[in-house]
């Protein structure tokens, strides 16, 4: 698949199949995210890789979080983790990206964010070349501070996404309301002197 194909036909999936990915698949996934562009070679990113079988421990670190007070689940958590666990019971695998936060200037930060968004980006072209599906979550139920250390989220991290991965169960449709020529403005070239 070349890269235009890729980045047109790449979507959001959260019907997965069932089949795992395999630890080589996800080893190079994560070596081609790194191969995203980074201001002052930071690298700024970090991964968490959660195999196909260790993705109930995931749903458990999911579902610990969503206890309350009195350590029961309520009704609507019930519902919503009924709901998560649709999507990832049945997934391939889950990559974490964290961002390493080596400074406190506001730029350098932005900067890196950008450069691990980037890499999420990398990681998920390269898989659907692979013809593995994804979808890039930041929930709360799924990376939120109660998470912080099933994904060892260090003192200096910020977490910048987790990218669930797998053989998709469906297709899924493009939606784009706008069109690039409307978002864009081209200066005028300069008219060439006779
Ligand atoms: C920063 C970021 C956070 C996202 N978080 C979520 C999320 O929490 N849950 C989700 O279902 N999709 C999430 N997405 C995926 C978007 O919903 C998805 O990219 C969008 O619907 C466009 O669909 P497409 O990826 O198929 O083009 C996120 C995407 C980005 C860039």
């Amino acid at each position: 698949m070349d890269v235009a194909t890729a980045i047109r036909t790449r979507r959001s999936h959260k019907l997965f199949a069932g089949d795992h990915v395999d630890d080589a698949t996800l080893a190079e996934l994560i070596e081609l995210a790194t191969w995203a562009p980074n201001h002052r070679f930071t690298e700024p990113w970090r991964f968490t890789v959660v195999p196909h079988p260790a993705l109930p421990s995931l749903i458990a670190a999911i579902a610990e979080a969503m206890r309350g007070p009195d350590g029961e689940l309520s009704d609507k958590a019930r519902t919503k983790l009924h709901k998560i666990t649709g999507i990832i019971a049945p997934a391939g695998a889950a990559i974490a990206v964290r961002q390493a936060l080596a400074t406190d200037d506001a730029e350098r930060l932005r900067e890196d964010y950008a450069a691990c968004a980037c890499a999420i980006q990398n990681m998920q072209l390269a898989a659907w070349s692979r013809n593995i599906a994804s979808y890039w979550t930041t929930s709360d139920a799924i990376m939120g501070p109660k998470l912080s250390a099933f994904w060892n989220l260090q003192a200096n991290e910020q977490m910048v996404g987790v990218v669930v991965l797998g053989t998709p169960a469906a297709e899924v449709k493009a939606v784009r309301y706008k069109r690039a020529q409307d978002l864009t403005i081209w200066l005028p070239a300069p008219v060439p002197s006779e």
